[in-house]
């Protein structure tokens, strides 16, 4: 979280800049790139910063203090930015850049409202997003967390038939159910497995990119019924929350393979424990859950069909490098009065 206010005090600024600099030169180098793009940037603009210089979310009480009279906010997927925040920040901020592709802890009617601009991070993030949903589709569908689970705990009997065994791409139907960038490069890394036929559904047909993976437009219905492995690739919005539900497991296979690395809301994770651990469905992969740390005692964990990660799909640290500068480029375009380099039309 960085707070902006516009200042004419050049050399303290330099000085303040400097010294993050030497803080964060001991820490990774993802903010070091940022800080140096950004500080720089900043020297110029002569504008004055506050740093939250945690990897904890900044408490809400902090956030609420700390933004009353920013220009520009910088903020992370952890902070709900709501019409509270906006009215603790006045009529001064102009400028709301996330670190993040997702946008759904925005209220983007209240930043509307208010004429505040708004950056986020698309693009960047594509290729681990979907490296990450390939590895989670994988250790999901060949089992591999209970695999080296039961290797390191004497479950390694003899070379048994049947144990352990899973499901595979070659000859499979993969669904992709919201077709963006991230749902491409899913697919296109997921061809070389062999895969017979990509199939997807959206709010309507999107024949460009679709033609990129030979991919067929079809309803919700027969993506679930068709796909031996569904991958969610969907903003969380109105019309998507909690949209994979009874209704959608109840049409699947019992031998699919559910993924979600988009948003934990888009699931209604009772009824997906229910077809779970029913056998209605063969396995599920999530990278994000709601809420987020998912408590230790949740029902899903305790399920071995179940791969749960925390929310890692764009961690790397190219990609977290890449979405860093950018958030701080929004942010500086957008108070220079410039077009952003990614703005999302409010
Ligand atoms: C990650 O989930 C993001 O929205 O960038």
């Amino acid at each position: 979280i960085i707070f902006l206010n516009k200042t004419k005090k050049p050399q303290k600024l330099l000085m303040k800049l400097f010294s993050l600099i030497v803080i964060h030169s001991q820490r990774q180098l993802l903010w070091i790139h940022t800080f140096l793009s950004l500080c720089s940037s900043l020297f110029f603009l002569r504008v004055q910063f506050e740093l939250w210089d945690s990897d904890d979310p900044i408490p809400r009480q902090e956030l609420l203090k700390k933004v009353k009279g920013c220009d520009g906010l910088l903020c992370v997927l952890t902070e709900k930015i709501d019409a509270e925040v906006l009215n603790a920040a006045g009529p001064n901020l102009k400028v709301l850049s996330t670190m993040s592709v997702g946008f759904d802890h925005l209220s983007l009617g209240e930043l509307k409202k208010r004429g505040i601009r708004v950056g986020y991070t698309p693009e960047v993030l594509t290729d681990a997003v979907a490296e990450l949903t390939i590895a989670l589709l994988l250790a999901t569908s060949r089992r591999l967390i209970e695999a080296t689970h039961e290797a390191k705990t004497g479950g390694w009997g003899t070379w048994r038939t049947l144990w352990l065994c899973g499901y595979e791409l070659a000859d499979s139907t993969v669904g992709i159910f919201g077709l963006g960038r991230i749902g491409v490069a899913i697919a296109e890394r997921l061809k070389p497995f062999k895969v017979k036929k990509f199939i997807y559904t959206d709010v309507a047909p999107r024949p460009e990119l679709a033609a990129a993976i030979q991919a067929e437009y079809v309803s919700m219905d027969e993506l679930a019924r068709q796909s031996d492995f569904l991958a969610v690739c969907c903003a969380l919005t109105p019309e998507t929350q909690g949209i994979c539900n009874k209704n959608l497991f109840s049409k699947m296979k019992n031998t699919s393979i559910f993924i979600n690395t988009s948003r934990g809301g888009v699931v209604n994770q009772e009824d997906l424990y229910e077809a779970l651990s029913t056998g209605q469905i063969a396995g599920a992969g999530l990278d994000v859950t709601v809420p987020e740390p998912l408590p230790t005692n949740h029902p899903l964990f305790t399920l071995k069909n179940c791969v749960i990660l925390p929310h890692i799909a764009s961690a790397s640290y190219t990609t977290r490098n890449a979405m860093s500068a950018l958030a701080a480029n929004n942010l500086l375009a957008g108070l220079r009065g410039e077009p952003m380099p990614k703005e999302l039309q409010l």
